[in-house]
């Protein structure tokens, strides 16, 4: 039967086999062309995870797939964040985390950042002439805010979670107890912080071997210390960390070297929940970071001023889509310097500043084919000092629910000191407040009133994790390190998929440009055309090109599908669907 039928088909039968393979290599080659002609996100359909290290990113898709919420895995992933990169993942920092939920209609935010020690005062880094010393602010005990990370992450984990504090912390507890393979960032990191990392005898031992040398790529790296904190954490709870054997160390270290928090302090933390800047952009609700973070705010300000422009005609990165986004920019960081503070003591004229109509007067100040000098805007203010190291991390799971959370201990490994016994390092937060309102710092820079140190006050930030929904339903988690250039970074890949319809992957990765006010400077990534640069130039830009800018790990919803595009700017990146 089956010769008859061979004899009887076969022709058709081998026609339709070419037919199928000639349609099969059409498809591959122009799955082909394709492949060359944009950069591709990792996609799922049941959950998302992107994080700048592989090793949390792999942590935090095991809590999906093992049915975890995004808010389980967030916490999962912060965990080990502070273990496999100790430059910025930490528990000594602090942060802000944005949970979205489609179920419910709801962003809600998570304020755990640092606070200033309640011994804090306005001139605590001021030397004797009345000159700020960022030495003392950046590098010694008094530069910590009493830390805000453990107890935001557990407070996440209670209010919206399913797991347990000991589920979630599980895995980093394994990273630094087993250890992990040094990567050639975490080595380099290592090498280029010797200075600042071997001041302290307590640091010097964690990150280099007993002989001081350095661990090269391939090493195994253990921290049994931080091991036992995490271990403690996980048995005791945050109350552990705020008033246990982990606050008293904290403590000692802060008595012994001239700090101030006290066990009073960590007791008296406490993360807050925030309601988040909403704002519209082209029929898209944007949330993000509200104060002490300036990010939000300033996010939806610019974004506000540049709907007014046809931004998709004019083009991605062409000469005047950046200058009209450098104008706006400009704009949103003079009225930084002089708004923005922790608003539970300071009134943040929040409404104004991301209203339509606020950004329509400003609209009217752009000049649309000229630069605006930064010092006619508004003379003689500047923004304070910010840089480094921090990291943000996306997940979005199958029920529905979106994190997007950015934390920092401020500087690459922070004040660069680690506790001793307890194997973290603690933040360099207190150099995020004005060391000397109105009255230029060490780097020759002003910061605002608003941001002046007080007892107990939140530092400002420029963190902007942010979730944009359509619909009630999630369709980018974004976020970014970069000091002052996380709010411009989060902005461009806001525009890269609303405007200029790239995919998250390509939004990512694409060049970026930065205009923070003061200093009067266009920077620019790599990568821009020379020619755009040109015009930049002769519209009376000062364009000067400079290392890469943040690290912006993202996710889209789009039509039932996940897509993670890790920013390629971190070499350990990773993007990882289910
Ligand atoms: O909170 C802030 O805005 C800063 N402490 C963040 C520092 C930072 O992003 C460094 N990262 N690259």
């Amino acid at each position: 039967m089956n010769g008859n039928f061979l004899q009887q088909h076969g022709k058709k039968l081998a026609a339709l086999a070419t037919a199928a393979l000639l349609l099969a290599s059409q498809v591959a080659y122009s799955e082909a062309i394709l492949e060359g002609q944009r950069m591709h996100p990792v996609q799922g359909k049941e959950g998302m995870v992107v994080t700048s290290h592989f090793l949390a990113t792999q942590s935090a898709q095991e809590v999906l797939k093992n049915g975890g919420n995004a808010i389980d895995a967030a916490v999962t992933a912060a965990f080990s964040l502070a273990v496999t990169q100790p430059r910025s993942g930490n528990i000594g920092g602090g942060g802000f985390m944005l949970i979205s939920s489609e179920e419910k209609d709801t962003v809600v935010s998570i304020d755990y950042r640092e606070k200033a020690p309640a011994k804090a005062t306005v001139d605590m880094f001021l030397d004797k002439e009345g000159n700020a010393d960022s030495n003392v602010s950046r590098y010694s005990h008094l530069a910590t805010g009493v830390p805000g990370t453990v107890a935001g992450l557990a407070m996440a984990l209670e209010q919206y979670g399913t797991i347990s504090l000991k589920e979630a912390i599980a895995p980093a507890i394994k990273l630094a107890q087993d250890g992990f393979i040094v990567t050639p960032r975490f080595s380099d990191g290592l090498k280029k912080k010797e200075k600042l990392l071997k001041r302290w005898p307590s640091s010097k031992k964690i990150f280099y071997k007993a002989d001081g040398s350095y661990y090269e790529p391939g090493d195994l790296f253990v921290q049994k210390d931080l091991a036992a904190t995490l271990s403690r954490i996980a048995e005791h709870g945050i109350k552990e960390f705020y008033q246990g054997k982990t606050a008293e160390l904290l403590v000692a270290e802060m008595a012994k070297h001239g700090g101030l928090i006290s066990m009073e302090d960590m007791k008296n933390y406490a993360p807050v929940f925030r309601a988040p800047v909403h704002g519209t952009y082209r029929g898209y609700h944007i949330y993000s970071m509200s104060p002490p973070s300036s990010g939000g705010t300033h996010v939806v300000q610019i974004l506000n001023i540049l709907e007014g422009y046809p931004i998709s005609e004019y083009g991605h990165n062409s000469a005047q889509t950046i200058h009209l986004m450098a104008e706006a920019m400009k704009l949103a960081y003079a009225d930084r310097s002089q708004y923005l503070g922790d608003g539970d003591f300071v009134n943040v004229p929040l409404k104004v500043l991301t209203s339509k109509k606020y950004a329509a007067s400003l609209r009217e100040k752009i000049n649309p084919t000229k630069a605006t000098a930064s010092a006619t805007i508004a003379p003689g203010k500047i923004l304070p000092y910010e840089s480094n190291e921090t990291t943000h991390f996306s997940i979005v799971d199958k029920f529905g629910n979106a994190v997007s959370n950015t934390y920092t201990i401020n500087f690459s490994y922070g004040s660069g000191i680690v506790v001793e016994g307890a194997g973290f390092l603690l933040n360099n937060e207190m150099d995020d407040f004005s060391a000397k309102p109105g009255v230029p710092n060490a780097y020759g820079l002003l910061g605002g009133e608003a941001n002046k140190i007080e007892p107990n006050k939140r530092m400002l930030s420029s963190m902007s994790p942010t979730i944009v929904k359509k619909e009630g339903k999630n369709f980018l988690v974004t976020g970014s390190p970069g000091g002052s250039r996380i709010i411009t970074t989060t902005l461009q890949v806001i525009m890269n998929v609303i405007d200029h319809g790239l995919n998250i992957q390509s939004s990512v990765a694409a060049s970026r440009i930065h205009h923070q006010w003061l200093p009067d400077q266009l920077r620019v990534e790599e990568g821009l055309s020379p020619d755009t640069v040109k015009i930049l130039g002769e519209m009376g830009h000062t364009v000067i090109k400079k290392p890469a800018m943040g690290a912006i790990q993202s996710i889209m919803v789009k039509d039932g599908m996940m897509y993670g595009g890790a920013d390629p700017r971190r070499s350990t990146g990773l993007a990882a669907g289910l």
